[in-house]
């Protein structure tokens, strides 16, 4: 790191302490601890995180930032302040809210996520620090210099959604977890998760946006020969309601401890929001599957769940592998680069 990246990781870490101080020994903290501590944050838990609290005045940490003696370039650069639109100055990017550090592999303070106490309509729910420097968000994972060890031993990564799901994960005694700061899955992401392990379980929220964005993880972490497997969690809930819910050992036994295969969650996956009195839906729901059997899976996998399919569609076994002899051939086509172009023209549409 530069000389002017460590300048930014010492304003970070100065803002972190304070943000936490004020949170757990200030009067003005007080609401802020009481909403963690409704949300089953312990104190051990709000220390482990440095989670903190900014105060909602307009300049606060920039000018506790200026007595240090950072200059107003610093404090731009670093995105602890915003410069005003009108006139001259500037004020504090994060008012009122409950803030969490983001720390790089070194556990050194590089951004902030701070939350807000009340959801509203008009204000988001999360405010993130914008990049910087020391800051891309296609690279930084939460929580990896914490995580970095149990994953070595376990071998395996825990990938949740949100930042708040690592910590209801670590609180149930699943330290090898990991998140992106609220963006999609990069291969930056996924190039640094394979220096630390070759296995991954996807652990997302239950609602349509969890769901969607398991899959298309699932789908790159398995282009990259990750071994893929999903955790799925009733409804609509995220892993931390799961947590407060239903506890920590059923967390760990029935949600992490129970994965299910890629494939698997790839055909449940596909069944979601279909009705197979519906010819349409079954012969959809048939192709889906077949198309994602054909040329990857091992025979055996490709037994398992035709057998599986066969079972959940009544359709016969025979007429389902007979289908999926006809896919096999086509993708088998479809790899031989001079046939390209044309079994692309041929290709029937696929309605999605
Ligand atoms: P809680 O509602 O506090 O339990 O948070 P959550 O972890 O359940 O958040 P959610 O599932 O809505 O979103 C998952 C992740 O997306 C969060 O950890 C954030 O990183 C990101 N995210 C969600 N809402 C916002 C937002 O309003 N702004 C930004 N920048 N990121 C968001
Ligand atoms: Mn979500
Ligand atoms: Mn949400
Ligand atoms: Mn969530
Ligand atoms: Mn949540």
């Amino acid at each position: 790191p530069s000389k002017s990246d460590n300048q930014l990781i010492l304003m970070h870490e100065f803002a972190a302490d304070m943000y936490h101080h004020i949170l757990l020994n200030t009067e003005e903290g007080q609401a802020a601890l009481d909403y963690l501590e409704n949300r089953g944050f312990t104190r051990e838990m709000i220390e482990r995180y440095r989670i903190g609290w900014s105060l909602p005045e307009w300049n606060y940490m920039a000018t506790a930032l200026q007595r240090k003696g950072y200059s107003e370039e610093e404090l731009m650069n670093s995105g602890l302040a915003i410069q005003r639109e009108q006139g001259n100055g500037f004020f504090d990017r994060f008012r009122g809210r409950v803030m969490f550090p983001i720390m790089n592999e070194s556990g050194k303070v590089i951004a902030f996520s701070g939350r807000i106490l009340e959801n509203t309509k008009t204000e988001a729910k999360y405010m993130n620090s914008p990049e910087s420097p020391i800051f891309q968000k296609s690279q930084v994972l939460y929580n990896v210099h914490q995580a970095r060890s149990a994953i070595r031993k376990n071998r395996k990564i825990i990938l949740f959604e949100g930042f708040m799901d690592v910590i209801a994960a670590g609180k149930a005694g699943v330290d090898n977890a990991l998140a992106t700061m609220g963006t999609s899955l990069t291969p930056q992401h996924i190039r640094a998760m394979k220096r630390f392990a070759q296995e991954i379980v996807i652990c997302f929220d239950g609602d349509d946006a969890g769901w969607e964005a398991a899959k298309r993880a699932a789908i790159a972490l398995n282009e990259d020969k990750f071994k893929v497997e999903v955790a799925v969690l009733p409804g609509k809930m995220d892993p931390d309601d799961y947590v407060r819910e239903h506890g920590q050992d059923a967390f760990r036994e029935q949600v992490i401890g129970k994965p299910h295969a890629f494939i698997a969650f790839a055909m449940m996956h596909a069944r979601r929001h279909k009705n197979f009195q519906y010819e349409n839906d079954l012969l959809q729901y048939v192709q889906e599957v077949l198309q994602l059997l054909a040329g990857r899976s091992s025979p055996i996998e490709r037994d398992l769940y035709i057998k599986q399919l066969a079972n959940e569609t009544k359709l016969s076994e025979e007429a389902i592998l007979q289908q999926y002899r006809k896919l096999e051939n086509r993708s088998i086509e479809q790899s031989r680069p001079e046939r390209v172009a044309k079994t692309v023209k041929r290709e029937p549409k696929r309605i999605t």
